[in-house]
């Protein structure tokens, strides 16, 4: 126990302790803006040493689910810093966690021109909850083309920058639960053969801290 509330200190990077918050979404970020209850929400477990955010999408495109917050626009941008100021105000510290849900999302989930996105035009089994219309199947996604993929690593790295600018002390990148990146991993959606280098590039994270 003892170990666990005493300071952390690797590699110039330090906590006040080694508790982590896991990432969680709320689905309280009404119109995908994170507000001053997320703040106050945040700032309220600044007791951990680190807290690592809901799922937040990097793209229109990767809001899957009713409500999550994006971090690309400016208005996002500026919701993020109150939750941000919050969580070092009570000296923890704090990432972004860049969630695209690709596939598993639904149009009426997405902001007006977002499209539901895959690695195929296989859709994913099950259903999605929608604010207006209740449960609904999940629909068969646009297959990304490799030019669409070369934007979204762009969207990713932009909202690495915004994470950046809006306070954060680091990013996670989501890679698992049937998401963005875990689709382009997974045999069952991925018809074609496509590396996942190209997305993992390190020179693709200089956006980071
Ligand atoms: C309500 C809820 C929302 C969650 N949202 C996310 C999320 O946005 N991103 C994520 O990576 N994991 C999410 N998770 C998973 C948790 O971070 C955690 O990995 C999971 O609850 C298992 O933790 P445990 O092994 O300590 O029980 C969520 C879990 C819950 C219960």
């Amino acid at each position: 126990m003892n170990n666990i509330l005493a300071p952390y200190h690797q590699k110039g990077f330090q906590l006040k302790n080694h508790l982590v918050m896991a990432p969680m979404t709320r689905s309280r970020a009404t119109g995908n803006i994170p507000n001053n209850l997320m703040a106050q929400y945040y700032g309220q477990r600044s007791g951990a040493g680190l807290i690592i955010t809901e799922g937040t999408s990097p793209s229109p495109n990767g809001l899957g689910y009713a409500r999550i917050p994006g971090i690309f626009s400016n208005e996002q941008v500026e919701g993020w810093k109150k939750v941000t100021t919050a969580v070092h105000d009570g000296g923890s510290k704090i990432f972004v966690q860049l969630m695209h849900t690709g596939r598993i999302t639904h149009p009426d989930n997405l902001p007006p021109n977002a499209d539901v996105v895959g690695v195929s035009d296989i859709k994913a089994a099950g259903q999605m909850y929608t604010d207006s219309l209740g449960l609904q199947d999940y629909p068969i996604p646009v297959t990304l083309t490799t030019q669409a993929v070369k934007a979204t690593i762009a969207e990713h790295v932009a909202a690495a920058k915004n994470a950046v600018e809006a306070g954060f002390d680091g990013v996670e990148i989501h890679g698992a639960n049937g998401y963005l990146i875990e689709q382009f991993l997974n045999p069952i959606p991925t018809t074609v053969q496509i590396n996942m280098a190209v997305i993992l590039k390190p020179g693709h994270h200089s956006g980071l801290k």
